[in-house]
């Protein structure tokens, strides 16, 4: 459970989201009550957001349930962006300073950095959490954990829907 690397305000979230896994009657409600809690209560979290893949078209992600400023970003390719690159990779990726990476795709001049952690059902990556913030290099190991337990608790929800894409 990777909970002692969490500020006590991270470990209270953790156990509210872990309950809204338990008892969220749809997918998107679950999305909804994740992204709002976490952009009220950690004041770096300046955009919000989950991806899903389209059932349809595997290869591009869809743009889910957010907090944060309007993005165009609402269908992404996997072959671009650190969203596409995250989900290629399977591997949270952290970006400390988004001027820098080529990847990156910018969805307000005032983001500085990034993270994105894939969400896994049944050992298959299906959608992603993605986090912006105002700040340089504002995410540190401790969001990793918080924000990949976060993506664990979404991937067992749809597990236990069956494994329907997020
Ligand atoms: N920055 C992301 C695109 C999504 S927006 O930030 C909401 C990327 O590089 O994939």
């Amino acid at each position: 459970m990777a909970t002692q690397k969490l500020t006590p305000e991270m470990n209270s979230l953790l156990a509210r989201i872990r309950e809204m896994g338990a008892s969220a009657p749809t997918l998107d409600e679950l999305e909804r009550d994740i992204v709002e809690a976490m952009s009220e209560q950690i004041p770096y979290y300046d955009w919000t957001g989950f991806y899903r893949l389209d059932p349809e078209e595997p290869e591009t992600l869809v743009l889910g349930c957010f907090v944060g400023e309007l993005t165009s970003h609402v269908r992404i390719p996997l072959t671009e962006g650190i969203c596409g690159a995250a989900v290629v990779e399977g591997e949270t990726i952290v970006v400390d300073d988004v001027k820098t990476d080529p990847r990156y795709l910018s969805c307000s001049l005032r983001t500085k950095s990034e993270i994105v952690v894939p969400i896994r059902a049944r050992g298959k990556v299906v959608g992603e959490i993605d986090i912006d913030s105002h700040s340089p290099a504002a995410f540190k190991e401790m969001d990793r954990a918080f924000l990949e337990e976060v993506a664990g608790i979404v991937g067992g929800y749809l597990e236990r829907q069956g494994g329907r894409a997020v």
